[in-house]
């Protein structure tokens, strides 16, 4: 089977600052991988890379080669916006826009695909069930999203990305800002999103990658 992810050789450096040094590995389809290590050696800049989230930072440079089931990303004939639907990625810090809660989950997915009116609620509870969120929004999915905790946010953010369905879901600390109960609810669905995703987690709690990632890839700050 063709890996979901193959990163050959991967050098990534912002201005004269090296981050990742000729990195290279192999993501298998359907598995969760953790990515653990030091804060500031590049964790959140690897995510990024594979989504073409770095492009817009001037002193940032990649050499090297990423592709997702085999296809060169970083080909100049990609379409970046038919990538980032199929590699999504959940921030460290939540990310909501100031709309309200009904049209943050619904952002992403409103832009892919039609979706009749009627539908609009039915994807709302499923994804928010999903985060573990809909029972304390539900009557308030009017409400501005900008007025939950930052735990509600970062599920609200996840919700937001699951309704897309991507192929390949970027998770940056997902539960940094959750209470254990939400925390668990988020490992045992990445458990349950594994049957029919990739997933790469990126996490500074050991005993979160043990628990929940088939394969761990170990990160160092470049001396
Ligand atoms: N936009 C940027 N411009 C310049 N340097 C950057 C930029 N983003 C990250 N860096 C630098 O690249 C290095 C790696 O940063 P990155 O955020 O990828 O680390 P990390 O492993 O995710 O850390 P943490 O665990 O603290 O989140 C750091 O030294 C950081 O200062
Ligand atoms: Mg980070």
């Amino acid at each position: 089977m063709r890996p979901a992810i193959q990163i050959k050789n991967l050098n990534v450096t912002y201005d004269s600052i090296k981050v990742i040094d000729d990195f290279s590995c192999e993501v298998k389809e359907n598995s969760v991988t953790a990515i653990v290590g030091p804060s500031g050696c590049g964790k959140s800049t690897l995510l990024r890379c594979l989504c073409r989230m770095n492009d817009h930072i001037e002193s940032f440079h990649l050499a090297g080669k990423v592709l997702v089931k085999g296809e060169d990303i970083y080909h100049p004939d990609v379409d970046v916006y038919k990538l980032r639907k199929r590699v999504g990625l959940i921030y460290q810090k939540p990310c909501v826009f100031p709309k309200s809660i009904l049209k943050n989950v619904l952002f992403g997915v409103k832009h892919i695909k039609e979706i009749d009116k009627k539908d609009y609620s039915e994807i709302a509870e499923r994804v928010l069930k999903e985060v573990n969120l809909w029972e304390e929004v539900k009557d308030r999915l009017g409400n501005l999203a900008t007025t939950l905790s930052m735990g509600q946010q970062q599920r609200l953010a996840m919700a937001r990305t699951l309704a897309v369905e991507p192929e390949i879901l970027l998770m940056d600390e997902p539960t940094s800002s959750l209470d254990p109960e939400s925390t668990a609810v988020i490992e045992s669905l990445i458990q349950k999103l594994k049957t029919h995703r990739t997933l790469l987690l990126v996490t500074h709690q050991p005993e979160q990658a043990e628990k929940v990632s088939d394969n761990l890839i170990f990160c160092n700050i470049i001396k």
